[in-house]
Protein backbone atom coordinates (compact mmCIF):
# COMPACT_ATOMS: atom_id res chain seq x y z
CA UNK A 1 0.00 0.00 0.00
CA UNK A 2 1.66 3.14 -0.91
CA UNK A 3 0.82 5.53 1.69
CA UNK A 4 0.55 3.57 4.48
CA UNK A 5 2.98 4.76 6.94
CA UNK A 6 0.69 8.45 6.10
CA UNK A 7 -2.66 6.24 7.43
CA UNK A 8 -0.43 4.88 10.41
CA UNK A 9 0.64 8.31 11.39
CA UNK A 10 -2.60 9.63 11.05
CA UNK A 11 -4.39 6.95 12.96
CA UNK A 12 -1.73 6.96 15.82
CA UNK A 13 -1.86 10.61 16.21
CA UNK A 14 -5.74 10.70 16.69
CA UNK A 15 -4.76 7.28 19.13
CA UNK A 16 -2.31 9.69 21.02
CA UNK A 17 -5.02 12.73 21.38
CA UNK A 18 -8.32 10.23 21.85
CA UNK A 19 -7.10 6.90 23.28
CA UNK A 20 -9.84 5.71 25.48
CA UNK A 21 -9.01 5.44 28.99
CA UNK A 22 -9.77 1.71 29.87
CA UNK A 23 -9.23 0.17 32.99
CA UNK A 24 -6.32 -2.01 31.53
CA UNK A 25 -4.96 0.10 29.20
CA UNK A 26 -1.26 1.68 29.30
CA UNK A 27 -1.71 5.43 27.55
CA UNK A 28 0.20 5.91 24.99
CA UNK A 29 1.60 8.73 27.12
CA UNK A 30 3.36 6.23 29.36
CA UNK A 31 3.75 3.76 26.88
CA UNK A 32 6.34 5.94 25.46
CA UNK A 33 7.85 7.00 28.94
CA UNK A 34 8.70 3.39 28.70
CA UNK A 35 6.14 2.18 30.96
CA UNK A 36 4.91 -1.64 30.29
CA UNK A 37 1.91 -3.02 30.42
CA UNK A 38 1.43 -6.65 33.04
CA UNK A 39 0.76 -9.36 30.45
CA UNK A 40 -1.69 -10.55 32.85
CA UNK A 41 -3.61 -7.65 33.27
CA UNK A 42 -3.52 -7.69 28.90
CA UNK A 43 -4.52 -11.63 29.15
CA UNK A 44 -7.10 -11.57 31.55
CA UNK A 45 -8.76 -7.93 30.00
CA UNK A 46 -8.50 -9.54 26.39
CA UNK A 47 -10.15 -13.04 26.98
CA UNK A 48 -13.11 -10.89 28.90
CA UNK A 49 -13.58 -8.74 26.02
CA UNK A 50 -14.35 -11.52 23.73
CA UNK A 51 -17.91 -11.25 23.11
CA UNK A 52 -18.37 -8.65 25.46
CA UNK A 53 -18.53 -4.95 26.02
CA UNK A 54 -15.71 -2.90 27.42
CA UNK A 55 -18.56 -1.52 30.03
CA UNK A 56 -19.81 -5.15 31.27
CA UNK A 57 -16.58 -6.28 31.23
CA UNK A 58 -14.77 -3.82 32.90
CA UNK A 59 -16.45 -4.26 36.57
CA UNK A 60 -15.70 -7.90 36.24
CA UNK A 61 -11.73 -6.76 35.54
CA UNK A 62 -11.26 -4.92 38.42
CA UNK A 63 -12.97 -7.04 40.40
CA UNK A 64 -10.86 -10.24 39.70
CA UNK A 65 -7.82 -7.92 39.54
CA UNK A 66 -8.26 -6.86 43.26
CA UNK A 67 -9.01 -10.33 44.52
CA UNK A 68 -6.30 -12.00 41.88
CA UNK A 69 -3.72 -9.46 41.59
CA UNK A 70 -1.26 -11.98 40.21
CA UNK A 71 -1.81 -15.28 37.34
CA UNK A 72 -0.13 -17.10 40.39
CA UNK A 73 -3.23 -15.94 42.56
CA UNK A 74 -6.13 -16.60 39.77
CA UNK A 75 -4.04 -20.02 39.39
CA UNK A 76 -4.86 -20.99 42.98
CA UNK A 77 -8.73 -20.48 42.97
CA UNK A 78 -10.77 -23.40 42.91
CA UNK A 79 -12.79 -23.78 39.97
CA UNK A 80 -16.03 -23.30 41.91
CA UNK A 81 -14.91 -19.76 42.92
CA UNK A 82 -13.84 -19.12 39.59
CA UNK A 83 -17.00 -20.04 38.02
CA UNK A 84 -18.86 -18.17 40.78
CA UNK A 85 -17.02 -14.61 39.85
CA UNK A 86 -17.35 -15.29 36.35
CA UNK A 87 -21.20 -15.61 35.86
CA UNK A 88 -23.03 -13.28 34.21
CA UNK A 89 -20.10 -12.96 31.70
CA UNK A 90 -21.39 -15.53 29.51
CA UNK A 91 -19.24 -18.32 27.87
CA UNK A 92 -18.54 -20.13 30.32
CA UNK A 93 -16.28 -22.23 28.30
CA UNK A 94 -13.60 -18.83 28.36
CA UNK A 95 -13.54 -18.98 32.43
CA UNK A 96 -12.02 -23.30 32.44
CA UNK A 97 -9.70 -22.11 29.60
CA UNK A 98 -8.63 -18.80 31.60
CA UNK A 99 -8.23 -21.33 34.20
CA UNK A 100 -5.97 -24.20 32.24
CA UNK A 101 -4.03 -20.89 31.31
CA UNK A 102 -2.97 -19.49 34.49
CA UNK A 103 -2.16 -22.57 35.78
CA UNK A 104 0.10 -23.57 33.16
CA UNK A 105 1.62 -19.57 33.31
CA UNK A 106 2.18 -20.30 37.26
CA UNK A 107 2.90 -24.31 37.36
CA UNK A 108 4.92 -24.67 34.13
CA UNK A 109 6.47 -20.61 33.56
CA UNK A 110 7.32 -19.78 36.89
CA UNK A 111 4.14 -17.40 37.05
CA UNK A 112 5.64 -15.63 33.93
CA UNK A 113 3.94 -15.29 30.75
CA UNK A 114 5.62 -16.23 27.46
CA UNK A 115 6.73 -12.76 25.36
CA UNK A 116 5.84 -14.03 22.27
CA UNK A 117 3.22 -15.08 20.14
CA UNK A 118 4.13 -18.55 19.81
CA UNK A 119 5.15 -19.10 22.82
CA UNK A 120 1.50 -17.83 24.19
CA UNK A 121 -0.10 -19.82 21.71
CA UNK A 122 1.24 -22.53 23.01
CA UNK A 123 -0.73 -21.95 26.48
CA UNK A 124 -4.16 -23.76 26.70
CA UNK A 125 -7.34 -21.86 25.81
CA UNK A 126 -5.09 -19.04 24.15
CA UNK A 127 -6.07 -18.90 20.48
CA UNK A 128 -5.10 -16.92 17.67
CA UNK A 129 -6.42 -13.50 18.52
CA UNK A 130 -5.33 -13.27 22.65
CA UNK A 131 -1.98 -14.66 21.35
CA UNK A 132 -1.24 -11.43 19.10
CA UNK A 133 -3.11 -9.55 21.14
CA UNK A 134 -1.04 -9.79 24.34
CA UNK A 135 1.80 -10.61 21.93
CA UNK A 136 1.35 -6.90 20.72
CA UNK A 137 0.12 -4.81 24.04
CA UNK A 138 1.86 -6.41 26.95
CA UNK A 139 5.22 -7.09 24.57
CA UNK A 140 5.45 -4.43 21.78
CA UNK A 141 5.58 -7.32 19.31
CA UNK A 142 4.58 -6.98 15.62
CA UNK A 143 2.00 -8.98 16.26
CA UNK A 144 -1.37 -8.83 13.32
CA UNK A 145 -4.44 -8.48 16.35
CA UNK A 146 -7.95 -9.09 14.41
CA UNK A 147 -11.59 -8.95 16.25
CA UNK A 148 -14.52 -7.61 14.59
CA UNK A 149 -13.78 -4.41 15.01
CA UNK A 150 -10.69 -4.48 12.74
CA UNK A 151 -11.83 -6.73 10.29
CA UNK A 152 -14.65 -3.87 10.13
CA UNK A 153 -12.21 -1.31 9.66
CA UNK A 154 -10.49 -3.11 6.87
CA UNK A 155 -13.65 -3.97 5.06
CA UNK A 156 -14.28 -0.16 4.75
CA UNK A 157 -10.63 0.90 3.85
CA UNK A 158 -10.05 -1.81 1.24
CA UNK A 159 -13.79 -2.04 0.36
CA UNK A 160 -13.59 -5.15 0.33
CA UNK A 161 -16.39 -7.14 -1.46
CA UNK A 162 -16.37 -10.43 -0.97
CA UNK A 163 -19.18 -11.13 1.80
CA UNK A 164 -18.11 -12.35 5.76
CA UNK A 165 -17.56 -14.49 7.00
CA UNK A 166 -15.57 -15.83 3.63
CA UNK A 167 -13.66 -12.33 3.52
CA UNK A 168 -11.82 -13.00 6.86
CA UNK A 169 -8.53 -14.51 5.52
CA UNK A 170 -8.49 -11.36 3.27
CA UNK A 171 -9.49 -8.94 5.60
CA UNK A 172 -6.76 -10.26 8.13
CA UNK A 173 -3.94 -9.89 5.05
CA UNK A 174 -4.82 -6.25 4.31
CA UNK A 175 -4.49 -5.80 8.73
CA UNK A 176 -0.99 -7.35 8.03
CA UNK A 177 0.22 -4.90 5.55
CA UNK A 178 -0.24 -2.40 8.03
CA UNK A 179 1.36 -3.65 10.92
CA UNK A 180 5.11 -2.61 11.46
CA UNK A 181 7.34 -2.81 14.40
CA UNK A 182 6.67 0.66 15.33
CA UNK A 183 4.20 0.77 18.44
CA UNK A 184 2.57 -1.97 17.37
CA UNK A 185 0.77 -2.38 20.67
CA UNK A 186 -0.93 1.36 20.28
CA UNK A 187 -1.27 0.69 16.73
CA UNK A 188 -3.65 -2.63 17.76
CA UNK A 189 -5.47 -0.85 20.57
CA UNK A 190 -5.84 2.61 18.37
CA UNK A 191 -7.44 0.13 15.37
CA UNK A 192 -9.83 -0.93 17.56
CA UNK A 193 -10.82 2.18 19.48
CA UNK A 194 -11.22 3.34 15.45
CA UNK A 195 -13.80 0.29 15.25
CA UNK A 196 -15.36 1.11 18.85
CA UNK A 197 -15.93 4.69 18.39
CA UNK A 198 -16.01 6.05 15.19
CA UNK A 199 -16.24 3.03 12.37
CA UNK A 200 -19.26 1.65 14.60
CA UNK A 201 -21.24 -0.70 12.49
CA UNK A 202 -24.41 0.98 11.63
CA UNK A 203 -23.30 4.23 11.98
CA UNK A 204 -19.92 5.33 10.87
CA UNK A 205 -18.92 8.76 12.14
CA UNK A 206 -16.88 9.79 9.05
CA UNK A 207 -17.03 13.08 9.74
CA UNK A 208 -14.71 12.46 12.70
CA UNK A 209 -12.51 9.97 11.07
CA UNK A 210 -8.86 9.87 11.27
CA UNK A 211 -8.39 8.16 8.34
CA UNK A 212 -11.13 8.93 6.06
CA UNK A 213 -8.97 9.98 3.44
CA UNK A 214 -7.99 6.53 2.85
CA UNK A 215 -11.27 5.14 2.87
CA UNK A 216 -12.49 3.73 -0.30
CA UNK A 217 -15.99 3.01 1.22
CA UNK A 218 -16.51 6.36 2.17
CA UNK A 219 -15.75 7.28 -1.14
CA UNK A 220 -17.94 4.87 -2.58
CA UNK A 221 -20.39 6.47 -0.20
CA UNK A 222 -21.84 3.98 1.68
CA UNK A 223 -19.23 2.65 4.09
CA UNK A 224 -22.14 1.30 6.86
CA UNK A 225 -22.70 -1.43 4.07
CA UNK A 226 -19.50 -3.01 4.80
CA UNK A 227 -18.57 -5.60 5.45
CA UNK A 228 -20.76 -7.44 3.25
CA UNK A 229 -22.82 -10.34 4.40
CA UNK A 230 -24.86 -13.24 3.06
CA UNK A 231 -27.96 -13.28 4.01
CA UNK A 232 -27.99 -15.16 7.51
CA UNK A 233 -30.87 -17.34 8.42
CA UNK A 234 -32.54 -16.33 11.49
CA UNK A 235 -31.60 -17.57 15.26
CA UNK A 236 -33.47 -20.79 15.91
CA UNK A 237 -36.28 -20.42 18.74
CA UNK A 238 -35.74 -22.90 21.55
CA UNK A 239 -38.11 -23.70 24.38
CA UNK A 240 -37.41 -24.88 27.43
CA UNK A 241 -39.18 -24.62 31.69
CA UNK A 242 -36.91 -23.84 34.72
CA UNK A 243 -38.34 -24.42 37.90
CA UNK A 244 -37.56 -22.06 41.23
CA UNK A 245 -37.91 -24.61 44.10
CA UNK A 246 -37.24 -22.67 47.17
CA UNK A 247 -37.15 -23.92 50.90
CA UNK A 248 -37.72 -20.71 53.12
CA UNK A 249 -34.93 -18.18 51.95
CA UNK A 250 -32.79 -20.79 49.73
CA UNK A 251 -33.67 -21.97 46.28
CA UNK A 252 -32.67 -24.95 44.43
CA UNK A 253 -29.52 -25.45 42.31
CA UNK A 254 -28.06 -27.69 40.29
CA UNK A 255 -24.44 -27.96 38.77
CA UNK A 256 -24.65 -28.47 35.23
CA UNK A 257 -22.67 -30.97 33.14
CA UNK A 258 -18.87 -29.56 32.54
CA UNK A 259 -18.92 -29.69 28.73
CA UNK A 260 -21.69 -27.80 26.71
CA UNK A 261 -23.66 -24.77 27.47
CA UNK A 262 -23.25 -23.29 30.10
CA UNK A 263 -21.09 -25.63 31.71
CA UNK A 264 -19.68 -26.17 35.03
CA UNK A 265 -22.08 -23.78 35.87
CA UNK A 266 -24.91 -23.52 38.81
CA UNK A 267 -27.82 -23.12 37.46
CA UNK A 268 -31.91 -23.65 37.99
CA UNK A 269 -32.82 -27.17 37.27
CA UNK A 270 -34.58 -27.33 33.97
CA UNK A 271 -36.20 -29.18 31.47
CA UNK A 272 -34.38 -30.29 28.02
CA UNK A 273 -34.60 -26.92 25.78
CA UNK A 274 -36.21 -28.53 22.30
CA UNK A 275 -37.56 -26.74 19.22
CA UNK A 276 -41.28 -26.70 20.44
CA UNK A 277 -42.86 -25.08 23.29
CA UNK A 278 -43.66 -27.19 26.77
CA UNK A 279 -47.62 -27.65 27.45
CA UNK A 280 -48.58 -27.27 30.87
CA UNK A 281 -48.42 -30.72 31.40
CA UNK A 282 -45.10 -31.23 29.82
CA UNK A 283 -43.99 -28.43 32.32
CA UNK A 284 -45.12 -30.21 35.52
CA UNK A 285 -43.92 -33.85 34.90
CA UNK A 286 -40.45 -31.90 33.51
CA UNK A 287 -40.23 -30.48 37.06
CA UNK A 288 -37.37 -31.94 39.70
CA UNK A 289 -40.00 -32.64 41.96
CA UNK A 290 -43.40 -33.49 42.23
CA UNK A 291 -45.05 -30.87 43.54
CA UNK A 292 -47.88 -28.01 43.09
CA UNK A 293 -45.95 -26.31 40.34
CA UNK A 294 -47.22 -22.53 39.94
CA UNK A 295 -46.41 -20.62 36.40
CA UNK A 296 -44.70 -17.70 36.23
CA UNK A 297 -44.67 -16.97 32.84
CA UNK A 298 -41.70 -16.75 30.78
CA UNK A 299 -38.88 -14.79 29.87
CA UNK A 300 -36.72 -14.65 27.32
CA UNK A 301 -32.62 -15.08 26.55
CA UNK A 302 -30.11 -14.86 22.92
CA UNK A 303 -27.56 -16.98 22.88
CA UNK A 304 -24.91 -17.18 20.53
CA UNK A 305 -26.68 -20.00 18.36
CA UNK A 306 -30.23 -19.78 19.26
CA UNK A 307 -33.07 -17.50 21.14
CA UNK A 308 -34.43 -19.24 24.22
CA UNK A 309 -38.07 -18.88 25.58
CA UNK A 310 -38.20 -20.53 29.08
CA UNK A 311 -41.29 -20.78 31.30
CA UNK A 312 -40.62 -20.30 34.85
CA UNK A 313 -42.62 -22.19 37.33
CA UNK A 314 -42.09 -22.11 41.15
CA UNK A 315 -43.29 -24.10 44.06
CA UNK A 316 -41.78 -25.03 48.04
CA UNK A 317 -40.58 -28.13 48.07
CA UNK A 318 -37.55 -30.08 49.31
CA UNK A 319 -34.83 -32.76 47.92
CA UNK A 320 -30.94 -32.90 47.02
CA UNK A 321 -30.33 -29.58 45.61
CA UNK A 322 -27.62 -26.63 45.70
CA UNK A 323 -29.52 -25.02 48.40
CA UNK A 324 -28.51 -21.52 47.73
CA UNK A 325 -29.51 -17.95 49.52
CA UNK A 326 -31.58 -15.57 47.52
CA UNK A 327 -28.30 -13.69 48.09
CA UNK A 328 -25.70 -15.82 46.84
CA UNK A 329 -27.66 -16.02 43.34
CA UNK A 330 -25.51 -13.17 42.02
CA UNK A 331 -23.30 -15.99 40.75
CA UNK A 332 -26.26 -17.78 38.32
CA UNK A 333 -25.72 -17.26 34.38
CA UNK A 334 -28.33 -14.50 33.10
CA UNK A 335 -30.59 -16.83 31.89
CA UNK A 336 -31.34 -18.20 34.98
CA UNK A 337 -30.94 -14.58 36.52
CA UNK A 338 -33.67 -13.86 34.61
CA UNK A 339 -35.75 -16.83 35.64
CA UNK A 340 -34.93 -16.46 39.15
CA UNK A 341 -35.80 -12.92 39.27
CA UNK A 342 -39.93 -13.41 37.80
CA UNK A 343 -40.45 -15.44 40.79
CA UNK A 344 -38.43 -13.10 43.03
CA UNK A 345 -41.23 -10.50 42.53
CA UNK A 346 -43.82 -13.21 44.11
CA UNK A 347 -41.93 -14.48 46.94
N1 LIG B 1 -11.50 -4.71 22.58
C1 LIG B 1 -10.81 -5.84 22.85
N2 LIG B 1 -9.59 -5.57 23.29
C2 LIG B 1 -9.47 -4.22 23.30
C3 LIG B 1 -8.46 -3.33 23.64
N3 LIG B 1 -7.28 -3.79 24.06
N4 LIG B 1 -8.68 -2.00 23.47
C4 LIG B 1 -9.88 -1.60 23.04
N5 LIG B 1 -10.89 -2.37 22.72
C5 LIG B 1 -10.70 -3.69 22.84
Amino acid sequence: MKDRDALRSALLAWYDAQARTLAWRTSPGDRRAGVRSDPYRVWLSEVMLQQTTVPHATPYFLGFTERWPTVSDLAAVEDGELMAAWAGLGYYARARNLLACARAVAGEHGGVFPDTEDGLRALPGVGAYTAAAVAAIAFDRAANVVDGNVERVMSRLFAVEAPMPDAKPELKALAAELVTGDRPGDWAQALMDLGATICKPKSPLCDRCPVEAWCDARAGGAPETYPRKTKKADRPRRYGVAYVLTRGDEMALVRRPPKGLLGGMLGLPTSDWRSEPFSDAEAAVAGPIAAPWRDLGAVEHVFTHFSLTLRVFMARGDGDFVWTPRAGLGALPSVFLKAARAADRLI
